[in-house]
Formats: C-alpha cells, sequence, structure tokens
C-alpha cells in the first residue's frame, strides 16, 4: 500500500513523525512524504525532521508564505501534479492548516480517497481560518480520525459517523514517547540562561497577532504577573511585535525552539499561558496548568478542574487564572492510550 503523507507547518511535523514511525516499521506500507513549504526557517521545519527521525521529504513545495487564497491555490497546483504522478492509495493529512485544506481538496478531486488525522475538531467559531479548513477537510474526506469522543459526537452530529472513528491522540503518544527520552538526560534538553521559576508562554494566532488590541493586553498582562514569562516566539508575531509593543521587562523572547526542547520548558514551568491548539493539550498530559490566551477551546476535555482556564486576552482573567491555586485533582483520561498512530495505520490497511 502507498500512503502520500502532506505537511507543512510546525504541529504537522510533530503529529506526522509518530504515525510515520509506525508506518515504516511496517514493510507492506510505503510513505511518500510531501512538504509543502508552508513552514520554512530552518526553526520551525527542518529541527522537528532531523530531531524527530522523520525521513527527508520526497517531494517539497516551497510555497512559503501568502495570502490564504495565494497560498492554498499555489499549494493545490503542486499537490496535485505529484498526486497525478505518485498516484497514491491514499492521501493522509493532519490537523487544520492551509496545508490540510489544499491536500484534501486536491486529492478528493482526483478520487484519491483523503484521511484525516485529528478530525472532528470544533471551536464553532467561523471567524478562525483554521475553523474552515477543518470543516471542510472533515466533510470531503473518505476515513476521519478522532482524537477525543468530543470531535466523535462533532462528526455525528455533522452526519459524518459512518466515516469517523475514535484513534485516540497522535500527540499523546508523542509525549508519552518523548517524555521518557527527556527523563533519560533532561539536562541536554534544558534551555539555557533562564530564570528557575518561570511561565512558559506562546502567542501566534490571527485572532491575537491581527488584532493590536488584543495583544496589547495580553503584553499588558503579561506585565503584571509575578513571574518572569519565557516566550519562544513564533515568526509571525516577532514581525509585528516590535512596532507594536513595548516589551515588559520580567517577558524573555526567544527564538522558536525544537520539540524536545519545548518539552522540557513545559515541564520546568509553573503554568502555560498559549493560544496553541497543540500547547494545550501538552500541558494537559504533562501535568501543567494551562490560561488559554483565546475565548474558547477545541479541547474541552482540558477544562475540567481548572487544568485549562479560558482567559481570552483580557488582562484581569488572565491575571486571575495565573494567579489561581493549581489543580488538586488528577487527570481524566480521553485522548487515547499512546498507540494511537498503531490504531491509525490498522484503519488505513484494512481501508
Ligand atoms: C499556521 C496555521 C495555524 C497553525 C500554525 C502553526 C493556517 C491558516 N494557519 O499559522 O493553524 O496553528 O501554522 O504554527 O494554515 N513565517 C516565517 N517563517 C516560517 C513560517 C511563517 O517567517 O517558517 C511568517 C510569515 O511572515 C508568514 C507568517 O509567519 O506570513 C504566518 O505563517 P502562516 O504559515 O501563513 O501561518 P501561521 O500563523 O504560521
Ligand atoms: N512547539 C515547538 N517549539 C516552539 C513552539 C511550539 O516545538 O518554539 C511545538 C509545541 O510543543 C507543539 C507544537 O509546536 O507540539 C504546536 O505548534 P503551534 O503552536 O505552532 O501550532 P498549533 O498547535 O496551535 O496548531
Amino acid at each position: 500500500m502507498k500512503i502520500l503523507t502532506i505537511v507543512g507547518a510546525r504541529p504537522q511535523f510533530i503529529k506526522a513523525a509518530t504515525v510515520s514511525r509506525i508506518i515504516r516499521a511496517n514493510p507492506e506500507v510505503t510513505e511518500i512524504l510531501l512538504h509543502t513549504g508552508q513552514h520554512y526557517d530552518q526553526n520551525m521545519s527542518e529541527v522537528f525532521f532531523r530531531e524527530l527521525n522523520i525521513p527527508e521529504p520526497h517531494f517539497n513545495l516551497g510555497v512559503g508564505s501568502g495570502s490564504h487564497a495565494g497560498q492554498t491555490g499555489n499549494m493545490l497546483i503542486g499537490i496535485e501534479e505529484i498526486l497525478i504522478q505518485q498516484k497514491p492509495d491514499i492521501t493522509l493529512v493532519y490537523g487544520d492548516t492551509n496545508s490540510t485544506l489544499a491536500g484534501a481538496l486536491a486529492s478528493t478531486k482526483l478520487h484519491i480517497p483523503v484521511a484525516h488525522v485529528e478530525a472532528g475538531l470544533r471551536s464553532f467559531n467561523r471567524a478562525m481560518p483554521e475553523e474552515i479548513n477543518r470543516i471542510v477537510t472533515d466533510r470531503i474526506s473518505d476515513m476521519l480520525f478522532a482524537p477525543t469522543h468530543t470531535a466523535v459526537e462533532n462528526l455525528t452530529h455533522e452526519g459524518l459517523a459512518n466515516v469517523a472513528c475514535f484513534t485516540g491522540d497522535v500527540m499523546y503518544d508523542s509525549v508519552l514517547f518523548y517524555e521518557a527520552r527527556i527523563q533519560k538526560d533532561p539536562e541536554k534538553y534544558k534551555t539555557d540562561g533562564l530564570p528557575a521559576n518561570y511561565l512558559l508562554a506562546t502567542i501566534h494566532r490571527a485572532e491575537n497577532t491581527d488584532n493590536p488590541e488584543n495583544l496589547q493586553n495580553i503584553f499588558r498582562a503579561f506585565s503584571k504577573l509575578n513571574l518572569p514569562v519565557v516566550l519562544p516566539i513564533h515568526p509571525r508575531t516577532r514581525k509585528i511585535l516590535n512596532d507594536l509593543i513595548k516589551l515588559p521587562r520580567n517577558v524573555y523572547i526567544i527564538n522558536p525552539v525544537g520539540y524536545l526542547q519545548m518539552m522540557k520548558l513545559i515541564m520546568d514551568a509553573a503554568k502555560v499561558l498559549t493560544d496553541s491548539g497543540g500547547l494545550q493539550k501538552e500541558a494537559y498530559f504533562l501535568n501543567k496548568q494551562c490560561i488559554t490566551l483565546r475565548t474558547e477551546t477545541e479541547w474541552v476535555e482540558t477544562l475540567h478542574d481548572h487544568w485549562n482556564i479560558i482567559a481570552g486576552s483580557d488582562p484581569e482573567s488572565i491575571e486571575k487564572a495565573a494567579n489561581s491555586p493549581l489543580p488538586v485533582a488528577s487527570r481524566h483520561a480521553g485522548f487515547g492510550d499512546g498507540a494511537s498512530a498503531e490504531k491509525i495505520l490498522e484503519k488505513l490497511i484494512s481501508f
């Protein structure tokens, strides 16, 4: 069987690394890897291939940055050509980026079945580009691999139960796998020059980066927090930050880091503040309280017992959440058993 995997953005490299490792262990399956080039900086792309042992992509479209239509359109043209040439049995797409949408759309129009990993997530906020990408991708895919039971319910409400199945979350598999590696040699993954006690933050969502008021409010809130805030900065945020914000003295900006270094940053943090989808879950898996800098979350399982607090960009809510007591209740299951990638491969083969 020949699977053509399409990736393009940071979280997709991380998700695909786990599934690809399982695929490569099966001699009956061949994986062709296509990188759209949506993310291209060394520390947004190459670092993950090297560190997570992902094979060199067979194709890199090099589409780079652009408007939604421009970027997605260029991907469609490039992906179509490669699909026609490669004739895979199945196309595998991940998450909710423009690379996901382009991969699913190009493939289904050529009558090549599409499998979507991380299907069924919904914020119910159509202003998010990711929400549009998810809805369309799920609607046109042939296999929907849902990471949570809530995702299965969402798909059921949309009439997609017949193609949906719960597999658990490949990012949970990934945290379990790499946490063990970090614990064997924690010093190796530690970031030098940081305060011992800190809050870890990331910001990159359009609703914050493209809204000066939200971004200013978030930094105003950070300036009032009792601990230093370590912020590995997404290039999108770096590009606008200098013009907009007077950086508070307690905020430590660092370049984006590799995945293992990021896991270690989470493990050593007092709390996590983020608008990232992936980071909300990783905080949860690693027993850290998360403060979500958005007005809703797709990962509602993380909300119980204040493990994840929705604060938006409101300074008072952020400050209150950052100063709130840590959760005492233990975490619930709900993201699978750490073998989601194996289940995904089984389903792909039986399809
Ligand atoms: C994209 C995804 C988002 C995901 C995020 C993960 C879409 C619509 N959005 O958002 O869902 O959460 O990736 O990080 O697909 N840039 C660089 N170097 C790079 C990559 C980007 O400088 O290697 C800068 C460019 O100025 C670019 C901007 O970041 O215009 C935004 O990049 P883009 O890929 O369009 O969206 P993200 O915000 O990264
Ligand atoms: N991440 C990383 N280095 C960083 C910031 C994030 O390795 O400097 C990882 C993070 O741990 C998570 C993934 O990137 O696994 C999340 O990606 P991002 O926040 O860009 O996208 P989202 O999950 O919001 O789609």
